[in-house]
Order: C-alpha cells, then structure tokens, then sequence
C-alpha cells in the first residue's frame, strides 16, 4: 500500500460521520478526521464528552477528550451548544454503545464559535418555536429527519418515472393562462399600476397554478412524461394541509384511460413508501418513535405497501357518508364538494387505509376531465389518505373536441387563450389521463408530521413570509 491511501481514506470517507459508520476499513484504532456542529458537550476536570452532528447521517458521533492529551482542553470545554469544530483522533469501536464508536480525541479546533443566545438548547423545542427559525431548524433532529427524508422521496419520484420510462419535462413557472381554475393566482408584474397591456410581457402574467397544461403536449408526443416543480396558489386556505408555495409532480400519459390512472398513481405511492423505508431506516424510526401521534408510522407504511387500494365513486361515498352513524358538522349531498371530516371518515371507517374517489360530478371539477356517459359525472379520482386528506387528484382528459368547447363556453372560459389546448384534440388527439402529486402532502403522510408548514424548508402562507 502506498502511503498515499490514508491519507484518502481520512479526507475523503473518514470525513463524514457516516463514511465511518459501516466502514469495515474504520478500524480500531484508525487516525480519523471529522468536522461538525457541537449538540452537546459535557466535562470534569479530567474528561470530556461532546455529541458531534456533522450532518451526513442522523446518528451523533461521541467524541472522549481528555485534559492530558489536550492542550486546549480547558478552552474545548467550555465551548457551547452549536460550536463548529474539527477533532481529529483515534476510532474506537463501542459495540456495546448506543453509539457504534466514539472517538478519542488528540486535537480538536474550533472553527465556527456560537455563544449562549443560540436557540436550540439541549431540549425539546415545539414545532411552532422552531417554524420562527427555519434558517435554524435544520440542525433539530426532527428536521434533519423530515429534510433527509424529503430529499430521497424526491429521488424516488424521478427514480419511479425513470424506470418506467418517462421523460422530465420542464413547464414553466410564469404563464400566461390562468385559465386551469385549479385556485387563484399570483400575477407577476414590473409595474405598480395594473396596466397589463404596457406589462413586461405585454399581457397579464401569473405564476403557474399547475403544469398539466403545459404539460399535456408532451404527453401527446413523448407518451409517458411528468413535470415536478413549484406550484403557486393565491387560496386564503390557512389550514394545516394547504401551502401557497408547494411542489407538485405532475405525470401525464397518451393511450392511458383512468384505471391505468390509478395504477400508476398507485404503484407510485407504493414505490415512494418502501425506497424510503429502505434508505432511511434510522430517520424513519425517529419519525416513528417521536413525532407521530400514535408511533405506528412504519406499520402503517407497510400495511399500505402491501394492500390494495380501495376504489369508492362518488356518489356510493355520499350513501356511505348519508348512512353514517355518526352527525357531521357539514350535511351531505350529492353534488357537493367533500369537507375535512367527510374525507376523514371515508379515509378511516370506510376504508381503513388511502382509498380512491372517482367519478365525481361535473361541476365541481376542472373543465379538462372527461365526461362519463352519464353526462354526469367525470372520470376523475382523488386519493385520500389518513391524516392528509387529498394526496393526489388525476383525471381522463377530455379528448373530444366538440364536447370540451361545449364544456368551456358552459363555464364561460374565455377560449382565446387556449386554442393551443384545443389543437391537441385536433391533430390526432387521444385517450390520455394524468393526475398531481403534492410532494408536502405526501411527506405528511410519510413522515406522520401533521403541520405542512413542517415538511418544507420554508413555509409559504397567507401572512407570513420568514425571509
Ligand atoms: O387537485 P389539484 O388542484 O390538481 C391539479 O392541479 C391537476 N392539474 C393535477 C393533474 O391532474 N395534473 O392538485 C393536485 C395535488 C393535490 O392532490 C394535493 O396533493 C396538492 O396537489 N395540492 C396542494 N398541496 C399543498 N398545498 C396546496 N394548497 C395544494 N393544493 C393542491
Ligand atoms: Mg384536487
């Protein structure tokens, strides 16, 4: 061996506290290096202990430091929560632990002091505490968690689409349709007095309330594509599950009718849940053991991994809701667009698990889905999901021409600013379907945090906006 290989093995795996985690190389007794974010540090005269997060894995690395070996002892141990510092020491294995090893330390520099105004003491802070700092809140173990987590479903979503065969295609943030009636809109504006004609793009521009628009062209040439990006909604919706900023996934298919929807919607939620159970086992037991409700997250997750979802049209939801036994605050009726606690209901006593709702009525839904033959109803479905409510919404598109102009000029759409959507049932229109994901809702429901403003490095709602 060369000298050489050391000295890479320390710079480049024995940095991160998880290159030393599983490294069999990690010997007893290795020379190792690792820079991070002081959790706590405790001492005597003689021996000193800190938790060390350097962020590349949940677990602390403990780092043992001693008066005799160190020549800064005194200044190490007086150094606060939320210090930055570099020790460089020996490994040694602590099976017995909690932790797999600590390290002995023969040097340890500071690198980033922190004095006591720092917010996050060794205690447990409450979420609302922490939503004031989200530039702080990271270093928690909860959001370390809720962000690991949030980062690997993301690689899932794509990882999904990649291996069955979809193209990423990038539809853009401003538009100029505001047509979708999907919610209200941000307008985006250079000038202060409205006059949208002499506007930037000489028309009246807003931020996009979904891609599925500019996303459907594609869909009717590359076949299988999808869209994942931030979505803006104007709603006063201050509610735990609604944000104005959130990102959603947006696949749409060519010669894919509802049913082929909902497998895929299906088979994505199922892929999402076991690709994270695989890869953060330990954030998941955290999740699991400290911040959902009932700490049977992981059951949870599994049982829904290896059932079937169940699948509820309308309007036998609205007999099972009229039949309940229970008096909801909202009264049933058919025509109506469900409440909270209608979902709730389906969700837990009906179907005891994420159930599909299809075929809803017609006026209450997009003007894009296509209608059944009962002239009634649209070929649309919702998932719910315990806790979250409405995971995902899809649709069969309507791909007939006469009957979607019908349905436009019924919703007194103005039709001008989408003749371009019209051509697509023109020029060899065909049976197509796709649904919207909301990348917050489904971390809700995987990381059983129950606030949408938790799930997202920073919060978008009405009245607040942190930096
Ligand atoms: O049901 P929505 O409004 O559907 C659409 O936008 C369609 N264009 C989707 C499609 O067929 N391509 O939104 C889709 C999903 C919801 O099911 C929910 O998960 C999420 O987006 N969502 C929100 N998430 C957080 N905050 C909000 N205000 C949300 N509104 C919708
Ligand atoms: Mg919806």
């Amino acid at each position: 061996m060369s000298n050489a290989t050391p000295k890479l093995l320390i710079d480049e795996i024995y940095k991160s506290v998880k290159g030393l985690l599983p490294n069999e190389d990690a010997a007893d007794g290795a020379t190792v290096t690792v820079e991070g974010w002081m959790r706590t540090n405790r001492s005597n005269n003689n021996i000193g202990f800190i938790a060390l997060n350097d962020g590349s894995c949940f677990t602390n690395c403990q780092v043992v430091y001693e008066a005799e070996k160190l020549e800064n002892y005194a200044e190490i141990s007086k150094l606060l929560t939320g210090c930055a510092i570099s020790v460089t020491g020996k490994l040694i294995h602590t099976p017995e632990a909690k932790q797999p090893f600590e390290i002995n330390a023969s040097e340890i520099t500071l690198l980033g002091a922190c004095d006591s105004s720092y917010p996050l003491q060794k205690k447990r802070h409450s979420l609302e505490f922490l939503r004031e700092i989200p530039h702080l809140r990271p270093r928690t173990n909860t959001f370390m968690a809720v962000f690991k987590v949030r980062s690997i479903v993301s690689q899932s979503i794509h990882q999904f689409f990649r291996e069955n065969g979809f193209s990423y295609i990038h539809t853009p943030l401003i538009t100029g349709n505001d047509a979708e009636g999907a919610g209200e809109t941000f307008t985006v504006t250079t000038r202060e007095d409205g006059d949208y004609q002499n506007d930037f793009f000489g028309k009246h521009a807003c931020l996009t309330v979904s891609g599925q628009l500019h996303v459907e062209p594609f869909a009717l040439a590359l076949g299988k594509v999808y869209t994942f990006g931030p979505t803006f909604r104007a709603e006063n919706s201050n509610t735990p599950y609604h944000l104005n900023e959130f990102w959603m996934i947006e696949p749409e298919m060519a010669f894919c009718d509802l049913n082929g929807d909902m497998a895929v919607m299906e088979a994505l939620v199922k892929y999402i849940i076991k690709d994270v159970l695989e890869s953060c086992p330990d954030e998941m037991k955290f999740l699991n053991d400290f911040v959902s409700e009932k700490h049977d997250l992981i059951d949870k997750l599994e049982h829904v991994m290896n059932s079937d979802f169940k699948v509820i049209t309308y309007t036998e939801a609205v007999d099972y809701l009229k039949n309940a036994p229970v008096k909801f605050e909202n009264p049933v009726e058919w025509g109506m667009d469900f409440f909270k606690e209608h979902e709730v209901y389906l969700c837990d006593q009906v179907a005891k698990g994420p159930v599909f709702l299809i075929d809803f009525p017609k006026d209450i839904k997009a003007f894009y889905m296509k209608l059944n033959p009962d002239g009634k109803t649209v070929a649309a479905c919702d998932l719910l999901a315990p806790g979250v409510g409405e995971l995902m919404g899809g649709s069969q598109r309507e791909e007939n021409y006469d009957v979607l102009v019908k349905k436009m000029e019924d919703m007194h759409m103005d039709r001008s600013t989408l003749e371009w959507y019209l051509d697509l049932r023109k020029y060899g229109g065909v049976v197509h379907s796709g649904f919207g994901l909301g990348l917050e809702r489904i971390l809700m429901y995987i990381t059983g945090v129950a606030n949408i403003r938790d799930v997202i490095p920073y919060a978008r709602t009405p009245k607040s906006l942190k930096f």
